[in-house]
């Protein structure tokens, strides 16, 4: 991953191959942002100007270049939009520069060493600039270069090598740990989009769960895997009932990281379908080419628990990979057939295409079984919901109208795009079967809803829960923007790492 350095040396003295300011849109155009004084002196007080003369209006996304003047150690400077200048006495809204950081990265790909003088007045914005440069320097090349190996590094541009922050306080505890911290969830969130965009054929339920295994033995986090033999005789029906059509069988994970002066207990679920064709009920073509994206909650949910075991959080988080894969085969369920889940309730599988629910199912029961302080599962769970929020909004679904809030207002601090979902009663009946205890389809308005209530069947008793649809921000298709990427995302780690912060601290709001 991209280095990261928090350096003391001004922007006129630092060496680097190229110098990153922030200009924002002000009534009368450019503004140059604060950071980069000394940068404007070296354009003898005319930054804005020039900026102007070039056409930047300091709006969110617009990247600049500007040769260096004589004066500053670098041979470019780049200037990044925040958007419109703070009103008085508010400072840089923190998306807004983790997304400038973002593009920065993105723009300097290829460069060996660049400075970042951004307006970083508080260690949450030091935060923001790291998470930004971190998460937009993310590049997937794990499987170019192909057959000319050594030439690698013509077929793509490598990724900016190193970050020197400045403005912040290599000295000052607070800015120290906000670094650390970036580098932290930024660098888990890289995990996270690194699983989301290994292809199938090697991204299997079995290969996940090895590298969850590794990955926690590294950091003494405890960890469990139940195979298919397992599966069967502990009565997953769920589980088993997606993934045996598959030549390569499913897995439930735990891992479980606690901390000795933990006072709660938070579990975390995530769907992990390796590859969704569908089933029996297969995806025509145009609706499958991306499915591999449909471990996105697996991987949140992984990433999140390392991240937190790496901050060494006092709460104790558990974390459930409910890992298939969903293919057609003489062996794989069809529709019509009942599956007797974990919890003992039987489901008619009227369309073996709505398989997230039925592994979440038999996850959400294990899971309950601890009585852990709130359940949050996250899972690419329905097209409806896609339709429904667009493709950079996920839905949160909860059986507790407070629980639901905090997490739609942490999901806003950190940068998450979420809205709010509600569970209708009524949407319930849908789902009742002549056969079975109930189908695992209903109605096909609302459908991210019904999807909800299915899961509501399988939680423990009196368990707080929510369940966040990330089916739409997921996986990324359009050109990249801010610091997201083309494919994975890594949507809801920060959110998730946020509410054990929050958890940790008793501050749930
Ligand atoms: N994995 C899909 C949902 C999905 C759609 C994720 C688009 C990401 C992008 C899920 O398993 C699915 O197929 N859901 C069906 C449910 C339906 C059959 C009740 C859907 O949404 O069409
Ligand atoms: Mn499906
Ligand atoms: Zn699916």
């Amino acid at each position: 991953m991209t280095a990261l350095t928090l350096s003391t040396a001004g922007a006129a003295t630092l060496r680097a191959d190229a110098l990153v300011v922030g200009v924002a849109k002000g009534a009368k155009g450019a503004v140059v942002a604060p950071g980069a004084e000394a940068v404007d002196q070296a354009f003898d007080g005319k930054l804005a100007a020039v900026l102007d003369a070039m056409g930047a209006t300091g709006a969110d996304g617009e990247v600049t270049k500007l040769p260096a003047p004589a004066g500053l150690k670098v041979p470019v400077v780049l200037a990044v939009g925040l958007g419109p200048v703070p009103e008085k006495d508010e400072s840089y809204d923190e998306d807004a520069l983790r997304r400038a950081a973002g593009v920065a990265a993105r723009a300097l790909s290829g460069t060996k060493k660049a400075a970042f003088a951004l307006p970083v007045e508080d260690a949450s914005a030091v935060t923001a600039v790291a998470e930004g440069a971190l998460l937009g320097a993310y590049a997937f090349t794990a499987y170019q270069g192909g057959a000319k190996k050594a030439a690698k590094a013509d077929a793509a541009k490598g990724p900016l090598g190193e970050v020197a922050l400045l403005g912040a306080k290599p000295r000052d505890k607070e800015h120290k740990a906000a670094v650390e911290r970036a580098r932290i969830v930024a660098g888990e969130v890289n995990v996270a989009r690194d699983l989301i965009n290994t292809p199938p054929n090697d991204l299997t339920p079995e290969a996940f769960a090895a590298v969850a295994s590794a990955t926690a033995k590294e950091l003494g986090v405890k960890v469990q895997i139940l195979d298919e033999k397992a599966l069967t005789k502990g009565g997953y029906g769920g589980i088993m009932g997606v993934g045996k059509g598959s030549e390569n069988p499913p897995r439930l994970v735990k891992i479980a990281y606690t901390h000795p002066k933990a006072e709660k207990h938070l579990a975390f679920v995530g769907k992990g379908i390796t590859y969704d064709s569908g089933g029996i009920s297969l995806k025509p073509a145009g609706h499958n080419e991306t499915m591999k994206c449909d471990m996105s909650g697996a991987a949140a949910v992984f990433s999140a628990v390392v991240a937190v075991a790496k901050l060494g959080l006092e709460v104790n988080v558990t974390g459930w990979l409910a890992l298939a894969e969903n293919m057609p085969s003489g062996s794989a369920t069809r529709p019509g057939d009942v599956l007797r889940m974990y919890n003992g309730k039987t489901v008619e599988v009227l369309n073996t295409d709505a398989e997230g629910r039925l592994v979440l199912g038999d996850a959400l029961t294990k899971a309950s079984e601890e009585n852990p302080d709130a359940i949050v599962d996250v899972a690419t769970l329905t097209g409806a919901m896609v339709l429904a929020l667009g493709n950079r909004t996920f839905g949160i679904m909860a059986n507790d109208d407070a629980f639901r809030t905090s997490i739609h207002e942490i999901a806003e601090e950190v940068g998450e795009a979420s809205w709010p979902m509600p569970l209708p009663a009524d949407l319930r009946k849908g789902l009742d079967s002549p056969t079975a205890d109930l189908a695992n389809m209903g109605e096909r308005m609302g459908g991210g809803l019904v999807a909800g209530i299915f899961l509501q069947e399988f939680l423990g008793e009196g368990i707080t829960w929510a369940h966040l649809d990330i089916a739409g921000p997921a996986f990324h298709e359009g050109a990249p923007y801010g610091y997201t990427p083309k494919g994975g995302t890594g949507s809801a780690v920060r959110t998730l790492v946020r509410l054990a912060e929050r958890t940790a601290t008793g501050d749930l709001g």
